[in-house]
């Protein structure tokens, strides 16, 4: 990997200009959002540090109809595909790039499993520090599929309806390099800074995607975590939540998606959702 030192430092120079070099595809540009076509498992999709902070939510490994890609691989191959991925975002990662990483605290489809905690570690495992974790309690989401043995000891299910972000950091955890532009507000400092959230899902329906999360989670990550004009990635963009919000914010952003056909609902979204095109 060649390393940039030119990177480590925000410079009135166009980052995003110097992601020129890669294995993936641009597929689209707005202002200072690039979503490229490409394979988060794949360490040639970048060839340098970028990252300033980094949002995502990777497939869950729950069955889900991806449309090109398979969510049923079993357990320690899932492992396997999170350990490549959340390497290769190290390696694309500056010092002191924070990681905001959304996973399900556990899972019971096929075994059930500690997905958070394993994940954790195998973040650490490859050189992300641990931080903290917050706890997004899903207002308008159950999990609950059954009662196990109802009114019975002899094998209740117990779920919680509640999702994770688990932030982690690259070196140093105090944040030196940006613009030092902060643009959260009193209360919203005071009222994220406790680490249970309580927002509604997304309507897979609405978006067109199988799995987006809400707005609200992007939002509230990159107004904590990062400055203005901060380059924020997402290694899984899907329908594009990331990228829009942080364009929102005035943030740069960088995205990868495996799925053209979730390029495309990425693009059109971003598009029309910044006034880019309008639709009927
Ligand atoms: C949970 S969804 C992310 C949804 C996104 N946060 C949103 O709000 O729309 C995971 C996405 O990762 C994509 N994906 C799966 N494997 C990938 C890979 N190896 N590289 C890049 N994207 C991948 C899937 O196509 C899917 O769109």
């Amino acid at each position: 990997m060649i390393k940039n030192n030119e990177t480590l430092e925000y410079k009135n120079i166009d980052l995003l200009e110097k992601l020129n070099f890669g294995d993936r595809k641009e597929y689209f540009r707005h202002k200072e959002v690039i979503l490229f076509h490409g394979d988060a498992l794949n360490e040639h999709s970048f060839d340098r540090e970028f990252i300033d902070l980094i949002i995502t939510s990777p497939p869950y490994n729950v069955g889900i109809d991806y449309n090109s890609n398979n969510d049923e691989l079993n357990y320690e191959q899932y492992l396997a595909f999170s350990e490549k991925w959340m390497k290769n975002c190290y390696d694309w990662s500056k010092t002191q790039t924070r990681f905001c990483l959304n996973i399900p605290l556990d899972k019971n489809k096929g075994g059930h499993r500690a997905v958070g905690a394993d994940l954790t570690q195998i973040a650490q495992k490859v050189g992300w520090k641990y931080k903290t974790t917050i706890i997004w309690n899903e207002g308008n989401i159950s999990r609950r599929t059954a009662w196990g043995s109802w009114k019975s000891a002899s094998a209740p299910v117990v779920i919680a309806p509640v999702e994770l972000i688990v932030v982690f950091y690259k070196d140093d955890w105090k944040k030196t390099n940006g613009t030092k532009i902060s643009d959260i507000t009193a209360d919203e400092f005071k009222d994220w800074t406790q680490g249970v959230w309580v927002f509604n899902g997304e309507s897979k329906k609405r978006i067109g995607h199988p799995a987006p999360f809400p707005k609200e989670l992007p939002y509230r990550c990159i107004k904590l975590f990062s400055y203005q004009k901060d380059i924020i990635f997402d290694p899984f963009a899907g329908s594009g939540t990331t990228l829009l919000v942080a364009e929102n914010l005035e943030r740069r952003a960088v995205g990868l998606e495996l799925d053209d056909k979730y390029c495309e609902l990425a693009k059109i979204r971003i598009m029309q959702e910044t006034g880019t095109i309008e639709f009927k």
